[in-house]
């Protein structure tokens, strides 16, 4: 298990691979797996001077919008400006709703400064805000802030909550029923926090759409080893692009409410829906809408600051609402965030501006709208350009990326190349990638990371690349395909 270094000092060291959780061991994140580790080797390679087929490694295997190049939004960054370096509120070029809205922030700050500690559930004008937009986002049902807790990216209010619910029940490991292809942070979670996964299948012959008859196959199997407590529902879809109906949202809410299962409606893509004919519906309108018993079931539900049109991903803002908990386990899920002070302000910050935007007549909302609507408008066409430059190609399949940030087309391959694959001791599809990233220094992510029936072969490439850089990637990807069954036919 050890390495030779790592053996060799084995008498000096109390911890060794052998001796850590087990649970770190077993967990794997493929978005960030052995073939990105590749691709950073291969950027260092470049930059020495190696000689390759390609200039640069496209990174298309992350949802990270700034790191390809799109820009942040003006308003926002004037805002966290402001209140990180508050001399600038001298600036006369600096708009007053940027100012006041800074002014706002640093008001809810002890101290009036974002190096303070805040609650640990958030700065309260914040939560106040983030309850009026998602108020307004559900046409008026009611948010109440004390729901609201803010946290360090979506990612850090999911892990809490998860935490909260990781007690064996009657003896058995409390079970998280997944989407399969999934986004790993939940097999992640799970396996750290020594839960079990369920895996319910999408329907990809329905562009990726939920089944109910699979999630209850998926439940029937899953009380035979666990006791499943969480439903996580990605809307709009990652890896897999889909944004659910209105119709899919209630089955699936009904389903929960009879198995007495916890929704955890992952909505970070809320603002990313691009096909005309789907709209995003919060968990949380549908099922106070639909009326007892189901508005008064447990939901949470996430969103972020790194996805939509900001996309600040290294910023760490997030929200999770909390709907219909027990207060008492409110209570204990506060203390138990309290143990870890408090999510970044500069994230705090971020959220602010997002929920918080600038409104017709004030100076700053000219400009913010066209830069909000430029990335939109553009992750639109990119959306449409890669689902069919990947429908033209050979052997793919992939279906329309209706939200998200992602396309997750099926490959067939050869049975030539499943065998390479194998003598290579790999899955075909990282097979395949490894292949890929070698020849055309394109980095995606191979479907196994995601999960995917068996049989099948996927990838996942992200939609972000700025255009011509995308057009670029698809034509060396279309190349490098065609080479590849030439190869192996
Ligand atoms: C579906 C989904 N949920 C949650 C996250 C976590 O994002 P963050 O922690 O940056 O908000 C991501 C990131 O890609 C995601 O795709």
């Amino acid at each position: 298990m050890a390495t030779t270094a790592c053996s060799q000092q084995q008498h000096q060291r109390c911890v060794s691979i052998d001796n850590i959780n087990p649970a770190i061991k077993t967990m794997e994140y493929a978005v960030r797996g052995p073939l990105v580790a590749r691709a950073a080797v291969i950027e260092k390679e470049l930059e020495e001077g190696a000689s390759k087929p390609f200039k640069e490694v496209i990174r298309a295997n992350i949802g990270d919008c700034h790191a390809m190049g799109q820009p942040p939004i003006t308003f926002i960054r004037q805002v966290l400006g402001l209140v990180s370096y508050p001399p600038l509120f001298d600036d006369p070029n600096i708009p007053a709703d940027a100012k006041q809205r800074a002014r706002g922030i640093l008001a809810g700050c002890k101290g009036g400064s974002v190096g303070s500690y805040s609650d640990s559930a958030g700065i309260e004008v914040i939560r106040r805000h983030v309850a009026e937009y998602i108020q307004r986002r559900d046409g008026g049902i009611e948010a109440d802030w004390q729901n609201v807790i803010l946290s360090a990216g979506a990612s850090g209010g999911i892990k809490v909550l998860m935490a909260l619910l990781r007690c064996p029940i009657d003896g058995k490991k409390p079970g998280v029923l997944i989407p399969i292809p999934q986004y790993p942070l939940y097999s992640a979670t799970i396996a750290e926090f020594d839960m079990e996964q369920i895996g319910y299948y999408l329907d990809e012959s329905n562009k990726w759409g939920l089944d109910i008859g699979e999630l209850e196959r998926s439940l029937v199997e899953g009380r035979k080893v666990a006791a499943p407590r969480i439903l996580v529902v990605i809307n709009p879809g990652n890896p897999t692009g889909q944004v659910l109906s209105r119709d899919n949202i209630e089955q699936i809410i009904k389903f929960a409410h009879r198995e007495r299962l916890v929704l955890f409606a992952d909505e970070v893509y809320q603002d990313n829906v691009y096909e005309s004919g789907s709209k995003f519906h919060s968990f949380k309108k549908v099922m106070m809408e639909m009326g007892e018993p189901y508005n008064k079931m447990e939901l949470c539900s996430f969103m972020s600051c790194s996805k939509g049109y900001m996309g600040e991903c290294g910023i760490r803002g997030g929200y999770a609402e909390i709907v219909n908990l027990c207060p008492d386990v409110r209570a204990m899920l506060l203390k138990c965030i309290s143990a870890q002070l408090c999510p970044t302000t500069a994230g705090q910050a971020v959220l602010d501006c997002v929920v918080n935007p600038p409104q017709p007549g004030e100076p700053s909302y000219e400009q913010f709208t066209r830069e909000k609507q430029n990335v939109l408008d553009s992750l639109r066409d990119r959306a449409e350009l890669v689902a069919n430059t990947f429908n033209s190609i050979e052997g793919f399949s992939c279906n329309p990326v209706q939200g998200a940030m992602y396309a997750f087309p099926q490959i067939r391959l050869p049975p030539k190349a499943l065998e390479a694959a194998k003598k290579d001791g790999k899955p075909a599809d990282t097979f395949y990638a490894f292949r890929l990233l070698e020849e055309t220094g394109i980095c995606i992510v191979p479907g196994s990371g995601f999960g995917q029936r068996p049989g099948t072969y996927h990838f996942r490439t992200t939609i972000l690349p700025q255009t011509e850089k995308l057009k670029e990637m698809l034509g060396l990807f279309k190349t490098f395909h065609e080479k590849f069954l030439q190869k192996y036919k």
